[in-house]
């Protein structure tokens, strides 16, 4: 099966072809995802000069000021339903901030108990995370993985719990919380969809700021506006909308250079 740069790289040489340019530099794709299992659709990590990328250390930068003004340390993403990219946008974001000199370490914390992909993505199978812990009394370090990149831990989602709502709201929740802002410069919490269960409500409430993903030409208005509703009643500090999927309308090469 061919990888998912495999495939860019065919669309961006077929859009060339079609304006007579010739075939992209080998050098353009920094990282050869063939022997890695870091998901490919970690565009941060495995092509730091594409555009998509370059929208990542955007958002990095919009974040890092509202951290500075707000003194925000923990940033939930959420969205209104499954698949619009939260997950993905969780990873692209730490790995961004990863790069940020002044940032030295980055956490990510699984909260989507029930279907939570972060250390999958990265290549790792996990096998204690945080519904262990808020379950039992596991050591904090225990659930805290180091990972393949420079910077980044991540926390999984551990097994598969019956109560992932009110594991959530306890007080080892938060507790945990407070715990990993003395460790880390920034946590990112990853989120199950806000509109089909309360945990995301749970978890963007007890973050110092939330992103919401909205999946661009899926995700009708109508819905977006019911999750923001609903997470503006659980007392949620939104600080933005991050639209994903979006299709560049001229060629990537070119547009590095407009
Ligand atoms: N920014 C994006 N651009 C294009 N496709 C994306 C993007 N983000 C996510 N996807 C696609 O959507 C799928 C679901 O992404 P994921 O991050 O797991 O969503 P969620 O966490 O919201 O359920 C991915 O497998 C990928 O194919
Ligand atoms: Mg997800």
């Amino acid at each position: 099966m061919k990888n998912f740069l495999d495939t860019l790289k065919e669309v961006r040489e077929k859009q060339l072809d079609g304006l007579g340019l010739p075939a992209l530099p080998k050098e353009f794709i920094l990282k050869s995802v063939s022997d890695s299992n870091i998901n490919s659709h970690i565009v941060t990590y495995f092509d730091p000069k594409s555009p998509i990328t370059e929208q990542y250390r955007r958002l990095r930068e919009h974040i890092k000021t509202m951290v500075k003004k707000d003194r925000l340390k923990t940033i939930a993403v959420t969205s209104s339903i499954a698949n619009e990219g939260k997950s993905l946008t969780s990873l692209n974001l730490a790995v961004a901030l990863t790069k940020d000199v002044d940032c030295k370490r980055v956490l990510i914390v699984d909260c989507d108990l029930r279907r939570g992909t972060i250390a999958s993505s990265l290549g790792m199978d996990s096998k204690v995370g945080l519904s262990d812990y808020l379950h039992l009394n596991a050591d904090v370090e225990n659930i805290i993985y180091k990972t393949k990149i420079k910077k980044l831990s991540i926390i999984p989602k551990g097994k598969i719990t019956d109560d992932p709502a009110d594991l959530l709201a306890s007080l080892k929740m938060k507790a945990l919380l407070e715990n990993v802002k003395e460790k880390f410069d920034i946590i990112i919490l990853d989120t199950a969809p806000a509109i089909s269960v309360s945990d995301a409500g749970i978890v963007c409430s007890q973050a110092d700021g939330t992103i919401m993903v909205v999946r661009t030409g899926k995700t009708q208005r109508g819905i977006v506006k019911h999750a923001t509703e609903i997470l503006t009643q659980s007392k949620v500090n939104l600080l933005g909308y991050v639209l994903t999927c979006i299709e560049y309308p001229i060629p990537e090469y070119i547009y590095k250079y407009v």
